[in-house]
């Protein structure tokens, strides 16, 4: 049942979920369950943020992921946050998050889904106040129910997502997701408790005039990147990055625009993951009639081969992306 159930603005996420599980008569309700816990995360999370500065949980912890990466105590937070509630929901049988090497298992073996996530986006920004976020991406498992889940359950690939969601923890905090049926926004309402419908069936800006990249990369980057971006400065485009892909990502989606992180000298793979931030935002803006890629081919249909692998992207509005697409490859 693909239709999109029109809802009016103001109705909370839990009704929404569920008129929309209504919608499919096979659902028996986890998924709708597993939304309901990255909800209940998203808020303690939010509320752990909105604290940063006077609780003691900004700066380092002392520790590097597998990234290589050193740790802030907000990615650690929010990590052992999503982590704790999708365990704890039961409707999860296995994570793979930014901040741990290899599969967390949740112990619920019965469980259906497996969770890919980002738990906090963008933790440059945590110290200074700028707006992060949490980038997470969800599939049914492969493997047999009732045994531990494999590796292969979070290699299925992009197009094998059945949801994908993001928070912003922005000046106000927004849950958007697609189960596959169009894209929906909830704003947050602390004093209540509840996310809100705020922005129903987004679709995205054919076309746009915002560009998001770090200029301080230009000298690495490809020149199928250099020449659209020259195309962009003569047309007076506005250069809009935070250095939060989540931030980034949220602004084009509403404004119409396009985000490159292209291959460096740095990262010759590009810096963003595909498990848990390229795939669940490829998903996402292909829902909202954008498009995103590698810069050679459509990014969903990238082969994923390890868990923490990386891949360039170029994702934005469908004519922007179209029109970087048609100098030679971004891949050197
Ligand atoms: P994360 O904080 O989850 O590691 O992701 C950071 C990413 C992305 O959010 C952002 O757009 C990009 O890194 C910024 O990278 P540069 O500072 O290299 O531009
Ligand atoms: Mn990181
Ligand atoms: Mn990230
Ligand atoms: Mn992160």
């Amino acid at each position: 049942a693909d239709e999109k159930i029109a809802m009016p603005v103001g109705v909370t996420l839990d009704r929404f979920i569920k008129r929309n599980q209504e919608a499919f008569p096979f659902a028996t309700g986890e998924l709708s369950q597993l939304l309901r816990d990255i909800a209940l995360a998203a808020k303690i999370v939010n509320r752990e943020i909105n604290k940063a500065g006077l609780a003691d949980i900004t700066g380092e912890i002392g520790t590097s992921n597998i990234q290589g990466e050193s740790q802030q105590k907000l990615d650690v937070i929010a990590h052992i946050r999503f982590m704790r509630a999708l365990r704890n929901g039961g409707e999860v049988a296995g994570i793979v998050s930014e901040e741990e090497d290899s599969i967390l298992f949740t112990g619920n073996d019965d469980a259906k889904y497996v969770v890919a996530i980002d738990p906090l986006d963008g933790s440059s920004n945590i110290d200074v106040n700028v707006s992060i976020g949490t980038i997470f991406s969800i599939y049914r498992r492969k493997s047999e129910i009732g045994t531990r889940v494999t590796e292969s359950d979070f290699l299925q690939g992009g197009d094998a997502q059945v949801a994908a969601g993001y928070v912003l923890y922005g000046s106000s905090t927004v849950l958007v997701y697609t189960t596959g049926c169009g894209v929906n926004g909830f704003t947050y309402e602390a004093s209540l408790g509840e996310f809100f419908l705020s922005y129903p069936t987004i679709t995205m800006p054919e076309d746009g005039t915002i560009y998001s990249l770090n200029d301080g990369n230009l000298h690495d980057f490809p020149p199928q990147v250099l020449t659209y971006i020259d195309k962009c400065r003569r047309r007076r485009y506005s250069a809009r990055y935070i250095g939060s892909l989540v931030g980034d990502f949220h602004r084009n989606l509403l404004k119409g625009g396009i985000y490159f992180y292209p291959p460096t000298v740095k990262t010759p793979n590009g810096k963003l993951r595909l498990l848990y931030e390229c795939f669940p935002l490829s998903f996402i803006i292909e829902q909202a009639g954008g498009l995103a890629t590698d810069g050679r081919q459509r990014l969903l249909g990238v082969p994923i081969r390890s868990l923490h692998q990386r891949s360039p992207l170029c994702i934005g509005s469908k004519k922007m992306v179209e029109e970087v697409e048609q100098v030679p490859s971004m891949i050197r």
